[in-house]
């Protein structure tokens, strides 16, 4: 424990300094374009962690079924069971680097989570939230 306020300090510091990848950026400017002032990461977190019910079944869906809490962390499709390798960028230098691939799965993702698809402010909001992950 007495590490904590060290990694505290560090998260402090270190937090203006995370860089959007320019796809993220890019995407970014689009919403803002469309009116969306601010992208919130608090608001994002809450977005990726919200309990959703599917009209019908009742069933409870989360961004969290697939990605799991830990963005860290590998992830396991809730259907299919095929791994998912980590969403967050600091740990998969992957992710986060091609438009059209954001936004096919956030359409796909937010229409299976939400029933519906993210608005702007909702997709800038999780991708602010998930680049600090
Ligand atoms: C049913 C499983 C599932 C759920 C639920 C899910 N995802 Fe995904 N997500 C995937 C799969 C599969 C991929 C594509 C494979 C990959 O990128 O590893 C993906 C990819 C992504 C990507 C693309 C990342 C990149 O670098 O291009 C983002 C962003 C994303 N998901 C965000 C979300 C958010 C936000 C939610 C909640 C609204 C969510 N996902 C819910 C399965 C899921």
């Amino acid at each position: 424990m007495k590490l904590a306020p060290i990694t505290f300090l560090l998260t402090l510091t270190l937090s203006p300094f995370i860089q959007a990848t320019p796809a993220v950026e890019e995407l970014f400017t689009q919403y803002r374009q469309k009116g969306i002032q601010e992208f919130s990461a608090d608001l994002g977190k809450n977005l990726y962690f919200q309990e959703f019910k599917l009209a019908g079944t009742g069933e409870i869906r989360q961004c969290a079924d697939c990605h799991t809490p830990d963005l860290r962390a590998q992830g396991q499709h809730a259907e299919t069971g095929k791994i998912i390798e980590p969403l967050a960028p600091s740990i998969n230098r992957q992710r986060l680097l091609d438009i059209k691939e954001i936004n096919k799965w956030l359409k796909r993702n937010c229409k299976w989570t939400l029933g519906r698809e993210c608005t702007a402010q909702e997709k800038g909001n999780l991708l602010t939230f998930i680049q600090t992950q």
